[in-house]
């Protein structure tokens, strides 16, 4: 997804551009582009693919004196991505760049064609800077004409223009995309859509609230809510730890992330199981008090997160629960009942769908909980209360350790509510979380697993589809391990719960379908042997993954012996994710950043 930069200061402004964009990478781009204005000139780069390539155009560019510059990673949605639809965008005098979608831009652009403007792109971005110019004409300075714009667009963005009409300022605007600027001791700001390009530059920081405007210069930080009052910078301390992770010697940021697993889900643990109870020290009982229902709502993995909660809210907790997808959930008109606690799950805290839906939630009035691994993101500002994963940054874009951390929250917070509503006695509460304790162990992945993993992957590089199955929990589970399998190897691949194979699938069924088979000891073994069984006997080519040996399978993954089916899940997943990454790496992908995909997805 799109991300921005911005730079005000003495250093070498392409550097610091250019560095701010490498720490957004890793959430999906398909161009890139700066614009520096240095002594009254502009010097604008743009260049399509890999940040390498913009690298290379600007390698002889410096600026060793004050400038002002922006910078900007599109991942394309009006137009096609290529250089001319890079940003930063130009008018006349000014360059932009910008996050989100303007959703008047064709009206806009109209009026602006009968004026006689000529666009070079075909990006609703590119209305806004000559939208700008045009006021501009007419307005007592660039604030005002910059003003006057943002009022006039609809829609969400995040904005950050330079103008030669005053040119040691950066103006800015953010209304449904998130965005911050960042100071430090040496008197220089950095704008940025996200956290990570500021670390390590910053001390603090400002959140933009929907609706703020304003500008900065060398000495200034000026900002306007959305009833165009001034308000003052709220900053808040930036933590000085460079979380950027490195690949520590992995070819892929994704197999790392598969491999910190055991270590990231001990931290997702950590302070929150004693020996008696779950503690949650962000929570206060209160916020469960007169509910009778939980609803979850998310997109893509996170939602794969969300539907195995549902089963285990309701057989642990004993509470209603409902699952929803964020973009159907928004336009479906739901009847929502103030018993209801409503639960946004998203890694990012910033994907449109899931923010939108939160919002609708708070403007009926229901509880809101957000389970999501970015603090201070916007879902964490919006929601009554918090429950952080602790994934750290996840680079890959196929997401795996926050879903493992999501899948960990959810167990942790199926027992919290089971001791709050009594519905399971203490000593099961006990019994459960011995097991909890040991999601780290049952994570760990062993040399031989992986090699194993590794040669079977080898023959599952083609065929006409690939069915992910199970029952239970792992019918969430098989989707997220279809979806893996689709994000970055580009097969086609399927979840079901199996015992649906039966109902319209099993059509398929020949030995070019490859049925990957969920098969658990200790949840509906024979109940799921037997939907597998159904499927070898139409020669359907089948790779269980189980702890005990079956001998109807082609290909079989031997998982250990767990003690509860919540440890084989955890295992299994592992297991899945290995498979994906293999075939992908197999068939020579970028395993990090798939084709047409984006790791954070701000717009609708
Ligand atoms: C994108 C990513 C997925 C992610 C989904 C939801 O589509 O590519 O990996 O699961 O967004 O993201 P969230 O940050 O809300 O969990």
């Amino acid at each position: 997804m799109c991300g921005i930069v911005g730079y005000i200061g003495q250093k070498n402004t392409k550097e610091i551009l250019l560095e701010g964009l490498k720490e957004l990478e890793y959430r999906g781009y398909d161009s890139a582009g700066i614009a520096v204005l240095s002594d009254g000139v502009f010097s604008s780069f743009k260049a399509t693919g890999k940040l390498i390539n913009l690298e290379e155009k600007t390698k002889d560019f410096t600026t060793d004196k004050f400038a002002v510059g922006i910078g900007h990673t599109r991942w394309a949605t009006h137009g096609k991505p290529t250089e001319l639809n890079a940003h930063p965008h130009v008018g006349e005098n000014s360059y932009i760049v910008h996050n989100g979608i303007i959703e008047n831009y064709a009206e806009l652009k109209k009026a602006l064609i009968d004026d006689g403007v000529t666009f070079l792109s075909q990006t609703d971005t590119e209305v806004i800077v000559h939208q700008f110019e045009k006021n501009l004409k007419d307005a007592d300075d660039a604030f005002s004409a910059f003003k006057k714009t943002i009022a006039e667009l609809e829609g969400a963005y995040a904005v950050l223009l330079v103008t030669k009409a005053e040119n040691n300022k950066i103006f800015f605007a953010k209304h449904g995309s998130p965005m911050l600027v960042g100071i430090n001791a040496q008197d220089e700001k950095y704008f940025a859509s996200s956290d990570t390009p500021l670390i390590g530059h910053c001390t603090d920081v400002n959140y933009f609230e929907d609706g703020d405007y304003g500008y900065v210069s060398h000495g200034d930080i000026l900002i306007f809510n959305k009833n165009n009052q001034q308000k003052q910078p709220h900053f808040v301390k930036l933590s000085a730890n460079k979380l950027s992770a490195q690949k520590d010697g992995y070819c892929f940021f994704m197999e790392k992330e598969i491999y910190e697993q055991s270590n990231i889900i001990a931290d997702t643990l950590l302070g929150r199981v004693t020996e008696k109870e779950i503690i949650f020290e962000e929570l206060d009982t209160k916020l469960f008090e007169g509910i009778n229902e939980i609803k979850l709502c998310a997109c893509g993995t996170s939602y794969h997160a969300a539907l195995t909660a549902s089963y285990i809210f309701e057989r642990y907790s004993k509470i209603k629960t409902s699952v929803e997808i964020a973009s159907e959930f928004r336009y479906r008109e739901p009847i929502m009942t103030k018993d209801t606690l409503f639960v946004a799950i998203s890694q990012s805290g910033e994907t449109a769908d899931t923010l939108e839906t939160l919002k609708m939630a708070k403007e009926a009035s229901l509880k809101t909980l957000v389970i999501c691994n970015v603090d201070n993101s916007s879902m964490v500002r919006l929601a009554d209360a918090t429950i952080l994963m602790r994934a750290g940054v996840e680079k890959g874009v196929a997401s795996t350790k926050a879903f493992a951390t999501q899948v960990t929250v959810f167990w942790m917070l199926s027992l919290y509510l089971a001791k709050l509503k009594n519905s399971l006695t203490q000593e099961e509460i006990v019994h459960q979380l011995e097991l909890l304790r040991a999601i780290p162990t049952s994570v760990k992945v062993e040399n031989s697993m992986h090699e194993r993993i590794k040669r079977l992957s080898k023959r599952y590089l083609h065929g006409h589809g690939f069915f992910f199955i199970g029952r239970d929990i792992f019918f969430p589970l098989a989707l997220e391990g279809a979806l893996k399998l689709k994000e970055i190897s580009y097969l086609h691949a399927e979840g079901y719960p199996s015992g649906e194979m039966k109902h319209g699938p099993i059509a398929l069924a020949d030995p070019e379908l490859f049925t990957i088979a969920l098969l658990p000891e200790h949840l509906l073994y024979e109940k799921s042997k037997s939907n597998i069984e159904e499927l070898s006997a139409r020669d359907s080519t089948i790779c269980a993954i189980s702890p005990i040996a079956f001998e109807k399978a082609d290909d079989f993954i031997q998982t250990k012996k767990q003690k509860d089916y919540m440890l084989e899940f955890f295992e299994i997943m592992v297991v899945v994710q290995l498979l994906s990454f293999e075939i992908s790496m197999r068939l020579g992908n970028d395993v990090d950043m798939p084709r047409n995909l984006a790791k954070s997805v701000t717009v609708e």
